[in-house]
């Protein structure tokens, strides 16, 4: 395989391994199914894929929760089913990246059992974050969890221990040798078996400020929030990633790792992919920008110069596992097509998530009795979750749960998705299906930065090379700028350019 630094400009397409495709029919997706599944991805036309978590898990937070780093989870199949895998995806010229979680293990990693059995005091309590209470019955600060409640709960012997997130993921102490060492042998593990990078989960948790100070009031942060918090975004993490960075360099073949960091400005955030750190980090500036013509240019703007201050390139995401899907968020299935031809137009690295190229719908009505995000039963039902942009995605119009899985079984149910399946999109001209396809093949060709170009109120137009974008996000037609048509993400009557379209042109 070519390797000159394939992730500055790749479409990578992430697959949550749960719901992608189902080999063995117990309706949970597991890596053969994904294996088999790879030629509908080639022809796609995505350079990677990023895997979610299909380690060993008790599954509380759809495997955020690792018990043992170094295996695959049975619900997703064999050590052995993962290398035929990634051997399948070399063939076909995907790359494979994986998640780490380095910021908590599961309650049932051997590390924690070990570590509630020693005691207050002991070595094995040193790898995790355990404390006393502050005053009697109470927690030692006043931290929240991301999912709701405190972030800490008590042990039968009196001590607490914190869990930025489910009590089933204890935050691991990173000022201990042993974590450092044992990440480091973990991304060696990965790194061994081919693997061309990793997607590192909770990217800036792992160190807290010192002394663990209260934050000093309730409500204190969501799922991708950027408020400055002595939990988050401590310098000393960045010590970590050069430690990293040194072992990926190791390795032939151009390995990289991008970060999961939520940081309050894109210039902390920027921090994360200094030279001799990390290599990408998420831009969730982009997927939180609303659909404005003023906010997505000052985003990209900012986003932009953040990255060239480091020499990383940017990266560009609409919509992931965490999030609803931005077809709902926009409220609108033309803008999620004109947004997908705008983040595929712009320069760097764009980050799909499986099924936006079906034009996916969240699902907004489970039953509650199937909804399974921690989200959902910690914030006692007032929050639904990320269950409905988990739901597993639609292959095949006509069979039963649309060809997920070979049984019919799905293990959250889907709607009626036979328009949205894969087989009733592809070789149709004006499906989603399409309009990504041809998009992601047409970007292999656009090169250098962009350059904005004059333009009406509320209409994004801008150069990259040869090519010319143009979004209209006001709410009345515009003429379309001179050119030849390249691509468009709805129709183009009489030379005009409707609103919540765009247009690529030469
Ligand atoms: C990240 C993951 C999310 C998970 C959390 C805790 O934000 O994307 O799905 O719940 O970390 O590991």
């Amino acid at each position: 395989m070519p390797s000159s630094h394939w992730w500055r400009t790749a479409a990578i397409y992430e697959i949550y391994v749960r719901s992608f495709a189902d080999g063995n029919g117990d309706g949970e997706g597991d890596l053969i199914g994904l294996r088999e599944r790879l030629p509908y991805l080639r022809e796609l036309g995505v350079d990677a894929i990023w895997l979610t978590p299909f380690y060993r898990s008790p599954m509380v937070d759809g495997g955020y929760d690792v018990a043992d780093y170094r295996d695959v989870d049975p619900l997703f199949g064999t050590l052995a089913d993962f290398d035929a895998m990634l051997a399948a995806a070399h063939a076909l010229d995907i790359r494979v990246i994986v998640d780490i979680v380095p910021n908590h293990t599961s309650s049932q990693h051997a590390w924690f059992a070990e570590a509630l059995a020693a005691g207050p005091g002991s070595l094995a309590r040193d790898r995790y974050i355990f404390r006393p209470s502050s005053s009697p019955g109470e927690p030692p600060n006043d931290w929240e969890s991301i999912f709701g409640g405190r972030a800490w709960t008590r042990t039968p012997d009196g001590e607490w221990y914190l869990h930025l997130f489910d009590p089933g993921q204890p935050d691991l102490n990173w000022d201990n040798a042993d974590v450092r060492a044992e990440f480091e042998s973990v991304l060696r593990f990965w790194l061994d078996r081919g693997v061309d990078g990793f997607r590192v989960d909770v990217a800036h948790g792992m160190v807290k400020a010192a002394g663990l100070p209260s934050v000093g009031h309730p409500q204190q942060i969501g799922l991708l929030g950027r408020e400055p918090l002595p939990y988050f975004d401590q310098d000393g993490v960045h010590e970590i990633y050069r430690a990293w960075r040194k072992i990926l360099d190791s390795y032939p073949g151009d390995r990289m790792a991008v970060a999961e960091a939520w940081a309050s400005t894109p210039l902390r955030l920027a921090r994360y992919v200094a030279p001799d750190e990390l290599h990408q980090a998420f831009n969730f500036d982009f997927l939180a920008a609303p659909w404005s013509a003023a906010e997505l240019r000052s985003t990209i703007d900012a986003c932009v110069e953040a990255a060239d201050s480091v020499g990383a390139p940017t990266t560009w995401v609409l919509s992931n596992h965490d999030k609803a899907r931005h077809v709902t968020r926009f409220g609108s299935p033309e803008i999620a097509r004109a947004a997908a031809l705008l983040m595929l137009a712009l320069p760097g690295a764009a980050y799909l998530y499986q099924g936006e190229e079906l034009g996916l719908p969240e699902v907004l009505d489970l039953p509650d009795d199937a909804r399974q995000d921690p989200v959902w039963h910690r914030s006692g039902g007032t929050d639904p979750g990320r269950d409905g942009c988990r739901v597993p995605l639609p292959w095949t119009a006509g069979e039963p749960a649309y060809g997920f899985s070979t049984t019919g079984r799905s293990w959250l149910p889907q709607p009626d998705w036979s328009s949205f399946a894969a087989s009733a999109q592809q070789d149709v001209p004006s499906s989603f299906h399409s309009l990504y396809r041809e998009a992601l093949r047409l970007r292999r060709t656009f090169t250098g930065p962009l350059t904005w170009q004059e333009s009406p109120a509320d209409v994004l137009d801008f150069m990259r090379g040869g090519v010319r974008c143009v979004v209209n996000l006001s709410g009345a037609a515009v003429p379309l700028p001179l050119g030849s048509v390249v691509l468009a993400s709805g129709d183009l009557p009489d030379g005009t350019l409707p609103p919540d379209t765009a247009v690529w042109l030469h």
